[in-house]
């Protein structure tokens, strides 16, 4: 498994890894991985990737003062391990000045999907992750590249991005990996107490229950609201309990026949989880 520190090496290790129309497949990570990132490794392939590559760079841009980006949990060591172990090819780990060198003036604004929901909560997020996201694939020249549905948000602002600047990338997208009680992997989870981590999938189930109730032609206002109340019983503290369109995130008052999601942030002690899954029409 290679490593590369500098973009010069990345350029030269990509190229040789796209040589003969290999497609390089990436999965972009700021680490700390679990086993929801190492399943993007294999969803990459699956999707054609003959080599795959994946970063780890903790994007300080997509961090605001409501999150802590010192905090964010690192484990370099572990994570090669774990990578090397899933067969990855390449790492991408580039120090912060190389990603933004002195003087970086340019970001990138994806309008439509950042807006609200998680672009409300952590003001200019978005535009953090857009722009690093564009960044690591004009770096890595990767054709592929493999995304959690668990963000679902950010996978619609990535996908929108990356059709908007004609970045000639395939997004895969990938089913959210839970643990067996239903909560989402997530590298959050390790900062829960052990009572929290008892009470965490009661968000998801409070959620298949709301979907099952709106699939049946259920009042969407109610049940949104009663999901809400039974998650603060609970012991959450919810943001939000929304059902948007799937693609353009546009709240909905009602159910409708195109594809749709039902999201969800809620705050356990201090930790913030956030959930989606997908509505039948
Ligand atoms: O989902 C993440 O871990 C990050 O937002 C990403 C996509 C790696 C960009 O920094």
């Amino acid at each position: 498994m290679l490593i590369c520190r500098d973009l010069p090496s990345l350029r030269a290790a990509t190229a040789a890894l796209r040589g003969n129309g290999r497609r390089l497949g990436l999965v972009p990570t700021m680490g700390a991985l679990h086993d929801g990132h190492l399943a993007l490794l294999g969803a990459a392939r699956a999707a054609g990737a003959g080599a795959v590559a994946a970063s780890i760079f903790v994007n300080p841009l997509q961090f605001n003062a409501n999150d802590d980006l010192a905090r964010y949990p690192r484990d370099e060591t572990g994570d090669l391990n774990k990578l090397r172990g899933a067969g990855c090819d390449l790492v991408w780990l580039p120090p912060v000045e190389a990603m933004y060198p002195p003087g970086s003036a340019s970001v990138i604004e994806v309008a439509g999907p950042s807006k609200g929901f998680e672009g409300d909560a952590r003001p200019g997020h978005f535009r953090g992750v857009a722009t690093v996201c564009a960044k690591l694939f004009l770096q890595s020249s990767a054709d592929i590249a493999a995304f959690g549905e668990k963000d679902w948000q950010q996978l619609q602002v990535v996908r929108r991005m990356a059709r908007d600047l004609d970045i000639p990338i395939h997004i895969e997208a990938v089913p959210t990996i839970r643990e067996v009680d239903g909560l989402a992997m997530s590298s959050r989870n390790r900062f829960l107490s052990a009572a929290e981590r008892a009470t965490a999938p009661v968000l998801y189930q409070v959620m298949q229950d709301v979907v099952r109730v709106i699939a049946a032609d259920g009042a969407v206002a109610q049940v949104l609201a009663e999901g809400e109340a039974r998650l603060i019983a609970a012991g959450f503290a919810p943001d939000y309990l929304a059902l948007v369109a799937a693609e353009t995130l546009e709240p909905l008052q009602q159910k409708t026949t195109a594809p749709m999601r039902l999201l969800a942030a809620a705050r356990l002690g201090a930790v913030r989880l956030l959930d989606n899954i997908a509505v039948p029409a």
